[in-house]
């Protein structure tokens, strides 16, 4: 960086022109290069002619290579807020090594304009990209990563890389298939995590695996999904969750350090059981307080024959006391309910605490004594949903997310870290068969295995995921070691003798082959470095990210193949449903 201490040195620099001010006599170029912005002057004291028609005819994001001197700006054009705001660099020649096409999009921003859309810049990506703001989040994403590595390196962690072409696993999201032009009619599948490979590693005698792996993922996304997104992915033999817990929250802490944020660990933890009763969702935003309560017992018992009905079909009445939140009008309070009622409960009942009654929906059925019985004040809302937990919880935890949105509640900490942990085995999809909780390795815990045929949803896992302010970073689990017992779960999971042997032979080869007891995690990449950055979208610390249509706007991809280069594969496409 060119600064005070080098005024009188003859330098070269090189860069783009970031912006050019002519001001007759004189003319003032910011150039612009990776570090950041360089004032430049051009002038007839110190500027040949030729350089001085040189630097007119410059245009922005044109290329240039400056030989100047660097001299001390005159104290009232000292700008403090530039690195090298103290100085300029007077211009003696000038090398124009590439001239630039008007940009299509604006890389100086003057102060009071916005930002193109996010769509244009993803299409001109190259000219985004020399923004400073997302090459400092790239730079950032980069120290992050050599942080990642030297971290596991010193704890003894081995980083080795896993196949990129993979057999297709069926993990719960869907493959991206490759086919293979020698063998016609064959697929490999890209990885949507190196999770069984790294099982294999540790039976392979490894012991401390990580890596910085690339997956992908042919699933629907959103701001915080990628089609192809990074994890740090960690496994290790004869561990227990505390270990990786502990390992993962010195590197927390460790990139907490790198982008200057708070990390304290050990974090906190929940059960996901405690987690989906205290919060009716698996990854509670522990920014805030407010918490679900159970008001079955007071609530239930009032002269209405909905509230009675669901308690008496074995339901539970939960909800949100909201204190100060009878100030929500009543539209506000109609948007909470639209949001529990996306989330499938048919409705919120709700109350406002008045100076002398209740007033609201509820709160005509309340007695003399129900606000007193529910530590109610005047001034506060209840918010409730009736119904069997699985309806009220997620219910529950849109209508807490959109009350703290509308109440504007402050926060008690900038940044919540937690494990969830005991995550069940299996879900119960929609159409009542099982599936896998997070997927099939998870070692079953010790206490639940024996309910394992009798009440199998009952069944805890030893797994766990780390949430920060409100979304899943990382999750990881014990695995199952034992052949046997992996074949057992996939059998639960629907899989025929014969598809465990197709699909998964492999892996039950190598668990009858000596298998240690490990676990492991993978940390979402991406999502670190978007959360750390201070950003919510993973398209900032991604250089040429997808769009939430899962195109490549740059490039343009993906794009149909020929019809000799599909017969070439032996593919023919018929018509798209
Ligand atoms: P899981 O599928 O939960 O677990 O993924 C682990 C972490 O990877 C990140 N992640 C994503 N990031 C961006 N875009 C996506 N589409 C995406 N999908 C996942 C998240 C997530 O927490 N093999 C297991 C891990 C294990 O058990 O060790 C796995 O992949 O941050």
């Amino acid at each position: 960086m060119v600064t005070l201490d080098m005024a009188g040195e003859e330098v070269r620099i090189a860069g783009w022109v970031h912006r050019r001010r002519d001001l007759g006599g004189l003319v003032f170029l910011d150039v612009r290069d990776r570090s950041g912005l360089l004032q430049a002057s051009a002038g007839p004291g110190w500027s040949s002619p030729e350089a001085m028609e040189a630097v007119r005819g410059l245009g922005p994001e044109d290329v240039i290579g400056i030989r100047g001197v660097v001299t001390p700006r005159p104290e009232a054009a000292r700008n403090p807020d530039m690195a090298t705001g103290d100085v300029e660099v007077q211009i003696t020649e000038l090398e124009v090594f590439n001239k630039a096409r008007t940009p299509a999009i604006p890389v100086y921003l003057p102060p009071d304009e916005e930002l193109p859309s996010e769509k244009l810049r993803l299409r001109h990506r190259v000219l985004d990209l020399r923004r400073h703001d997302l090459q400092a989040k790239l730079i950032l994403r980069h120290q992050l990563v050599l942080a990642v590595r030297n971290y596991f390196h010193e704890q003894g962690f081995v980083e080795i890389e896993t196949p990129m072409l993979t057999k297709p696993t069926p993990e719960g999201a869907r493959d991206f298939l490759v086919p293979s032009r020698v063998h016609p009619g064959e697929f490999f599948a890209l990885p949507q995590s190196p999770q069984i490979y790294k099982q294999l590693l540790m039976i392979a005698g490894f012991d401390r695996y990580v890596q910085i792996a690339r997956c992908f993922r042919d699933e629907d996304l959103r701001a915080d999904r990628q089609p192809e997104f990074t994890q740090i992915d960690v496994e290790a033999s004869f561990v227990r969750p505390d270990d990786i817990y502990g390992w993962c929250e010195g590197l927390m802490a460790r990139l907490a350090d790198v982008a200057g944020i708070e990390a304290d660990p050990p974090f906190q933890r929940l059960t996901y059981h405690e987690a989906m009763e205290r919060f009716g969702c698996d990854r509670p935003d522990l920014r805030y307080g407010l918490e679900i309560g159970d008001y079955s017992d007071v609530l239930g018992a009032l002269d209405s024959n909905i509230l009675r009905g669901a308690v008496a079909k074995g339901g539970r009445i939960r909800g949100l006391h909201l204190t100060g939140g009878a100030r929500l009008s009543r539209k506000q309070i109609d948007a909470i309910e639209r949001a529990a009622k996306a989330e499938g409960a048919p409705g919120l009942f709700w109350a406002k605490i008045q100076e002398d009654r209740a007033t609201g929906p509820m709160g005509r059925f309340f007695r003399d004594d129900t606000s007193a019985r529910l530590a109610l004040s005047p001034g506060d809302l209840i918010l409730a949903a009736a119904g069997p937990d699985r309806v009220t919880s997620p219910a529950l935890d849109a209508a807490r997310r959109a009350s703290l949105q509308a109440l504007e509640l402050p926060r008690t900490t900038a940044h919540a870290w937690l494990w969830v942990t005991g995550f069940p085995v299996f879900e119960e999809g929609a159409d009542g068969t099982m599936g896998a909780n997070h997927h099939p390795f998870v070692q079953p815990h010790p206490d639940d295995i024996h309910r394992l045929d009798s009440d199998p949803l009952s069944v805890r896992g030893l797994a766990y995921d780390l949430v920060y302010n409100g979304t899943e970073l990382g999750s990881g689990s014990v695995r199952v070691h034992d052949a046997d017992l992996q074949a057992r779960l996939l059998g639960m999971l629907g899989l025929s003798e014969d598809e465990i042997a197709t699909k998964f032979g492999f892996l039950l080869e190598a668990l009858r082959a000596g298998a240690p007891p490990h676990g492991g995690i993978a940390l979402g990449m991406d999502r670190l470095a978007a959360w750390l950055s201070g950003g919510t979208s993973l398209r900032d610390v991604i250089a040429f990210p997808k769009t939430t249509a899962a195109r490549a706007l740059y490039e343009g991809a993906p794009v149909q193949v020929g019809a000799a280069e599909l017969a070439a594969l032996g593919i023919s496409v018929g018509e798209s449903e």
